[in-house]
């Protein structure tokens, strides 16, 4: 597996590649999501690419960029027995000469909501990245998972805004055992937390077949909070039931839960498709 550090290594693989080439942008702290992001990739692809980036621009001062999970070597080894044909793994000064993290792209309406009340510098810093991996890799695909499903949704908003000749592919959530979607971030989580963390998917679903026979989006989401309060969750940033494009509120289906909750001090986000 070609292991590409600078923009002139970078150029000098991308122009031996032939046939389709497929993306899977990461940061790193791989896990078996992440892994169904290369197999997708790999399915529909003639060269498979990750990238692996801890992107400064999509963490905010109090966020844990200085603590988050660096593990490259780990990484390296599970993407080659995946099959990943070459990892693009720049570095900040590589990918912000001069630390300059100006960007023209403005994140479509779709990133206000939700994760955009919480985490309101998030979405900026995201679409600056992809923007620029898109731009570096000029892949023809590039795949995402459906845990960070709005960041998917900004993502598709803004290849048609700005005419980006890239197909945005959303790969759905990897669960473990107990249901609790794949995260870099579960790593954080104390044996404690984590019996509180598995609740969070339960409850999701649990609203999912109450909607389907057809109780009212309010009562579902009323009776949810303070099932989120009794599992034990410190704080719930949101809990909500959207229109699963627009993700503005609608009783129309199709429908996406999303939620986003803490527990000490690690966030978790989950949704599930109504
Ligand atoms: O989902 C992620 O891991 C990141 O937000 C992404 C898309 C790689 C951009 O840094």
């Amino acid at each position: 597996m070609n292991i590409l550090k600078t923009h002139d290594e970078l150029n000098a693989y991308r122009g031996t590649v032939r046939g389709t080439l497929g993306l899977v942008p990461t940061m790193g702290a791989l896990h078996d999501g992440h892994m169904a992001l290369v197999k997708a990739a790999r399915e529909q692809c003639d060269t498979v690419i990750a990238s692996i980036f801890v992107n400064p621009a999509q963490f905010a001062p109090h966020e844990d960029l200085d603590t988050y999970p660096r593990t490259l070597e780990e990484d390296i080894k599970k993407l080659e027995s995946a099959g990943c044909d070459a990892v693009w793994a720049p570095g900040v000064e590589e990918m912000y000469p001069g630390d300059n993290m100006d960007s023209d792209i403005v994140p479509a309406a779709v990133s206000l909501p939700l994760e955009g009340e919480h985490r309101p510098h998030f979405f900026a810093g995201v679409v600056n990245v992809v923007s620029r991996l898109f731009d570096q890799v000029k892949p023809d695909s590039a795949f995402f998972g459906e845990k960070d499903y709005q960041q998917l949704q900004v993502i598709k908003h803004m290849v048609k805004d700005y005419d980006i000749p890239v197909d945005v592919i959303g790969v759905p959530i990897v669960r473990d055992e107990n249901g609790l979607a794949l995260s870099s971030r579960n790593r954080y989580l104390s044996a404690e937390e984590y019996e509180v963390a598995v609740h969070l998917n339960r409850i999701l679903f649990a609203m999912a077949e109450k909607l389907r026979q057809g109780e009212t989006i309010q009562d579902v989401k009323a009776e949810a909070l303070l099932e989120l309060q009794k599992a034990g969750f410190d704080s719930i940033d949101y809990c909500a039931v959207r229109d699963a494009e627009t993700l503005l509120h609608s009783i129309h289906h199709p429908l996406r839960i999303l939620a986003a909750v803490k527990i000490g001090t690690t966030r978790l986000i989950d949704n599930v498709g109504v």
